[in-house]
């Protein structure tokens, strides 16, 4: 069983080795978009509410029994802190009840991994894009367990990007899908915005400077409907391209051919078109429901994982774990 409460998404899911996940739940808490981003203690209290009713329900649809599990697996880190206590908490407890070994796992890894719950699977190796309100990195993934991480954001995420213009352009929370909706309307050509960092090599990003340039641009420019949407599509067009340029390169530097693209942002239109468009091989978007946080993708890790699971019952999260401190898997073709 996998929980996830690391954010604002409260979920459980049930992996079985063979069918795959036999029994899920994901619940968005909505609280937050009045306050225009994600507010920590609001978070906590709800995955307190929904955590233990929600397993009863995901193990009642997968038609098991809780002695049916063999390993409780959450999200140890990154995230909230008191968020990911939560789930920590509510796994290790259950686990020791039920008389099985728990294992903190990656959320990162989940994402990273998620890709192979598809009835289409990426092989091995790719290099993944993820774009979250949380996370934007590129990764080289050569196997399970073993990441190569090439580039992340210095400053904010490209979600994160999204939700601040589109709070600055009066729209609601999560922004992204908004400032989608209002850019099909605009000119992008209209404003020039810049690519950050792309004209120097790496494969880092940095969005926060784009951000400024938007809340300037709103701020000098009359604010009736048409600019805004122009400012809108300069600003989706400025990030999409920013992410597919940096895409190319990683795909170039790695030698690979097969990139996935997973997080809330990949469901963005612009951005499956400028990839579908420039890269040479394939491209791969799990499910939408794969693609943002799920408890399919932490009950997947922790099986993997499984091997490290233990019945001390200690408690310890890590709001911030850098992808590169994960342990290899000391089998990942066996696993
Ligand atoms: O993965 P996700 O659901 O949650 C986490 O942050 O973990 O990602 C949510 C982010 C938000 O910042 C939201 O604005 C952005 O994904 N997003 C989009 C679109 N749909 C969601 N950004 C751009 N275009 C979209 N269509
Ligand atoms: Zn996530």
């Amino acid at each position: 069983m996998g929980i996830e409460t690391s954010c604002d998404e409260t979920a459980v899911a049930v992996y079985r080795h063979g069918p795959g996940i036999i029994g899920e739940a994901v619940y968005t808490q909505l609280d937050h978009a009045r306050y225009g981003g994600v507010v920590p203690e609001l978070a906590s209290r709800d995955h307190v509410r929904k955590l233990a009713p929600m397993i009863r329900q995901v193990l009642d649809q997968a038609g098991i029994g809780p002695e049916a599990l063999d390993v409780v697996a959450y999200t140890a880190g990154p995230g909230l802190a008191g968020a990911l206590l939560v789930g920590a908490s509510v796994a290790e407890a259950y686990a020791a009840a039920i008389d099985r070994p728990a294992v903190g796992v990656h959320h990162m890894e989940g994402h990273l991994l998620s890709p192979l719950l598809e009835d289409d699977p990426p092989e091995f190796p790719f290099v993944a894009l993820l774009v979250s309100g949380g996370h934007t990195m590129l990764v080289e993934v050569a196997e399970p367990g073993k990441y190569r991480l090439l580039g992340e954001t210095l400053d904010d995420a490209a979600g994160e990007a999204f939700d601040k213009t589109a709070r600055l352009l009066g729209l609601s929370y999560p922004g992204g899908p908004e400032v989608a909706k209002l850019a099909e309307r605009g000119d992008s050509d209209r404003f020039s915005f810049p690519r950050p960092m792309t004209d120097r090599p790496g494969l880092d990003f940095s969005f926060s400077g784009l951000k400024t340039h938007t809340r300037l641009l709103i701020e000098r420019e009359s604010d009736d409907e048409a600019t805004r949407a122009d400012i809108a599509a300069g600003f989706e067009r400025a990030v999409v391209e920013t992410l597919a340029i940096k895409c190319k390169r990683a795909l170039k530097e790695t030698r690979l051919d097969r990139l996935v693209v997973a997080g809330g942002v990949s469901a963005n239109r612009r951005l499956r078109a400028a990839l579908d468009g420039a890269l040479p091989g394939q491209v791969y978007y799990p499910p939408p429901a794969l693609c943002t946080d799920n408890g399919a993708m932490i009950a997947l890790a922790g099986w993997f994982r499984r091997g490290s699971a233990t019945r001390t019952g200690h408690i310890g999260v890590r709001p911030r774990w850098p992808l590169d401190e994960l342990p290899s898997l000391s089998n990942p073709k066996a696993a």
